[in-house]
């Protein structure tokens, strides 16, 4: 009898938490699509790609334990097939990234779940195309939401913009992909946290965005204690 009380409470728990529900919400005046791409060994959700219209959200659930990222793409043009491109954040492989991760600048939700405890960021290292914040939700613990909902690439400086078809500014370079130098990129000497610092380039990036990571060894400052967490992932 005690054996079945324990294993029907282990089933219960285990309906309760072995899924996280994420809500991605495109808040922007355009059709954006989502990439999503999991860590290695982790299963990809909807073939890692879906399109969001504006105001439109959907709802993709991630088993237990699940770490990965997701990106916005603007500009995509995809057949019925789901075969084109992207103007940013394109993958490669159209619709579905399938385990493909976005060309930067794309600005990225990252994720690690149940390890043991969940860890979340914003990260602009691969610089930005598109506001995105998190608000974790229904969770227990210190769970702080991360907000990045302004529109840097109006404060883009020039040698940072990436420009559309149309000339207008559609997302900005991390100053390490647009000089590949070891002081911007923290790699060689500069691979020590003494010695990579932030510039005034991270600097647009951290006034748009403080709670982000704009370079390597930056530290949003951020304590989780987060666990059993859905997340609502904000575009724009
Ligand atoms: C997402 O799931 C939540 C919780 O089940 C539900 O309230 C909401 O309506 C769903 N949203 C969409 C767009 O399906």
């Amino acid at each position: 009898m005690a054996f079945l009380h324990i294993s029907l409470a282990l089933l219960l728990t285990s309906i309760g938490v072995n899924a996280v529900l994420f809500t991605l919400e495109n808040r922007c005046d355009k059709t954006i699509w989502s990439g999503i791409q999991a860590s290695i060994g982790q299963p990809q959700l909807m073939e890692g790609g879906l399109e969001l219209r504006p105001q439109q959200s959907r709802n993709v659930t991630a088993p237990k334990g699940w770490s990965g990222r997701f990106w916005g793409r603007t500009g995509c043009n995809f057949n019925v097939y789901g075969e084109g491109t992207c103007t940013t954040g394109d993958c490669g492989t159209g619709l579905h990234c399938n385990g493909a991760s976005g060309e930067p600048p794309a600005s990225l939700a990252e994720f690690t779940l149940d390890s043991p405890l969940d860890f979340y960021d914003v990260s602009l290292l691969d610089g930005f195309n598109l506001p995105i914040s998190i608000f974790p939700y229904g969770g227990s613990g210190i769970c702080p939401s991360i907000r990045c909902d302004t529109n840097l690439n109006l404060y883009c400086p020039p040698n940072l913009q990436v420009r559309g078809d149309g000339g207008e500014v559609v997302a900005c370079k991390s100053a390490c992909t647009a000089f590949q130098t070891p002081e911007y990129c923290c790699t060689g000497p500069y691979q020590n946290p003494n010695r990579c610092k932030p510039s005034r380039y991270t600097q647009y990036f951290k006034r748009a965005c403080p709670t982000s990571y704009t370079y390597a060894y930056d530290d949003p400052a951020t304590t989780y204690t987060c666990r059993e967490t859905n997340y609502l992932i904000i575009f724009c």
